[in-house]
């Protein structure tokens, strides 16, 4: 079922997601934030609004980050938003680490996972809060139908296990781990159609509308979601 038809997370783990985790690390106006991968800022811009804190939100995206700029105008929280366009991988924020990092929408995998768990654990201050979300096989059994769509040359996916190791090798301790609900995945594919319909910028290339359509259609026709889950987890930085 969507339950947010308004929705530009780009990523089945949405606003609910984003807002535990900030209750977590019992976020203020003193608070600061990094979002990793902010996407269309969804996310920083919830944060701001709920919280007043202050957000960093970066992505490697131009277009992102622009379309993200107008939605916290439009939100009135764009004074408390600092965006930049940049690689994360080029940068470093460990000399003012901060209270809450967020890596929402598979931004550890395009990162590669070990390399991004640990720059967060760099950018998160001590006992500090850190929280991700991103795609998991729920099963070793995966049609080959569905594994062509979710899984590549690139990127192969993780499991909950094997997330649970690599966060407590990368230096947090896990306090809430969930899989997503299906209406998460309903929000993200209802904003996805939505944005197929863009005559400019990335999802205007006939190839993306090709690719999302077809992975909507294993999602629910093929039953995709037997075999892959989003995992959202809220940690804290113990080293
Ligand atoms: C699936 S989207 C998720 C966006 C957002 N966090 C959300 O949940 O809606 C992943 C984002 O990570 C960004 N990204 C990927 N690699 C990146 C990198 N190395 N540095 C910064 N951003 C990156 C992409 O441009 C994309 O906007």
């Amino acid at each position: 079922m969507v339950t947010d038809l308004h929705s530009n997370y780009s990523s089945p783990a949405g606003r609910e997601c984003s807002l535990a985790a900030a209750r977590f690390a019992l976020l203020t106006p003193a608070s600061r934030v990094l979002d990793m991968g902010c996407g269309y800022g969804d996310g920083a811009s919830n944060l701001a609004r709920e919280f007043r804190c202050k957000v960093t939100a970066v992505d490697i995206s131009e277009e992102n980050i622009e379309f993200a700029r107008s939605l916290a105008v439009e939100r009135s929280v764009s004074h408390l938003i600092t965006f930049a366009a940049s690689n994360l991988l080029n940068a470093d924020f460990s000399k003012e680490p901060f209270d809450l990092v967020l890596a929402e929408g598979g931004v550890l995998s395009f990162m590669t996972r070990e390399k991004g768990l640990s720059l967060a654990n760099q950018w998160t201050a001590p006992r500090g809060w850190f929280a991700f979300s991103d795609l998991v096989l729920l099963t070793e059994k995966v049609p080959d139908e569905v594994k062509r769509i979710f899984e590549d040359e690139k990127y192969h996916y993780e499991t909950e296990a094997s997330y649970r190791t690599m966060l407590a090798a990368a230096g947090f301790d896990i306090q809430f781990l969930c899989l997503v609900p299906q209406s998460g995945w309903d929000n993200y594919y209802a904003h996805m159609a939505r944005r197929l319909e863009d005559e400019k910028g990335f999802f205007a290339d006939k190839r993306i509308k090709l690719a999302f359509h077809k992975e909507i259609d294993v999602f629910y026709r093929l039953e995709g979601f037997r075999y892959v889950g989003y995992l959202f987890c809220i940690a804290r930085k113990v080293r």
